[in-house]
């Protein structure tokens, strides 16, 4: 068991803002535990001994017990944990589906928590930690003509209990914090629809994912920071343009 090099867990990590950290982590040393619910199948990464993909639903708490249970059993610990697992589910409020509610809860709730609480009791183990979570700026700054009230009510929670979790476990070396993102080029939004989203920032542009992993990764790195809600928005959250 190898127990020097970090270890980071990055969940929803088979594309997009996910894949872009697990390569940032290893490029940085780092082992990392990545997951999807098909990583195994989509499988990003080249073949790497520090890299270990684990299948499965973030909103089961048995797929949070194996990412965990990897981490720990073959790299020995875990410093970081990336929540950044999600789904995107924009429409008018009264035509969110039950289906649509639990599926949103599952991914950001229920895969925020279980993982998140495997993760801490081994960081209090180690008497260190750092978990950063992946949020939307659209929490708080809805913008008219994007209808994404229940997607908010489950993100903003993710903000919520950054401030909460941070200060339950400061003095005990583990800090938490999340970035809330404007709207980044990645798998998650069609070519088609990229002139409409530029519009969405002051800057006049969409974000890249490097420009997301450079925030987590400062996070990651900024010993003093906990409790923080950092916007990578170009600007959307400072007020109106
Ligand atoms: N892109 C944006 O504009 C934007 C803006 C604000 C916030 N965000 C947030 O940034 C994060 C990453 O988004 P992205 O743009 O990179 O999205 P993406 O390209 O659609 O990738 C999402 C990733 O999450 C995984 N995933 C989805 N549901 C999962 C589940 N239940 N369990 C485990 N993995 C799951 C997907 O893989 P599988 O299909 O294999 O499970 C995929 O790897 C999300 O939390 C998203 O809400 C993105």
């Amino acid at each position: 068991m190898e127990n020097t090099r970090k270890t980071a867990i990055v969940t929803g990590a088979s594309q997009g803002i996910g894949a872009g950290l697990v390569e940032a982590f290893l490029k940085r040393g780092y082992n990392v535990v990545a997951n999807s619910r098909h990583i195994t199948k989509a499988n990003p990464f080249a073949s790497s001994a520090n890299v270990a993909l684990v299948d499965g639903d973030i909103g089961d708490r048995s797929t949070a017990t194996k990412i965990v249970d990897t981490a720990v059993s073959k790299f020995g610990r875990i410093d970081v944990l990336i929540n950044n697992a999600g789904i995107f589910i924009p429409k008018a409020f009264i035509e969110y589906t039950a289906e649509d509610f639990d599926i949103l809860v599952s991914t950001t709730l229920a895969g925020f928590l279980y993982v998140s609480q495997l993760a801490v009791k081994q960081m209090l183990q180690q008497k260190s930690g750092s978990i950063v979570n992946i949020s939307t700026t659209l929490v708080d700054h809805p913008v008219a003509g994007v209808p994404v009230t229940v997607q908010v009510m489950t993100k903003g929670s993710l903000d919520a209990v950054t401030r909460a979790l941070a200060i339950e476990y400061a003095s005990q070396g583990i800090r938490v914090n999340t970035v809330a993102l404007g709207v980044i080029k990645t798998p998650m939004h069609k070519p088609e629809t990229y002139e409409f989203l530029k519009g969405l920032h002051p800057v006049g542009r969409m974000g890249e994912i490097k420009e997301v992993v450079d925030a987590v990764m400062f996070l990651t790195d900024a010993t003093f920071t906990t409790g923080e809600i950092l916007h990578v928005d170009g600007g959307a959250h400072a007020g109106k343009w």
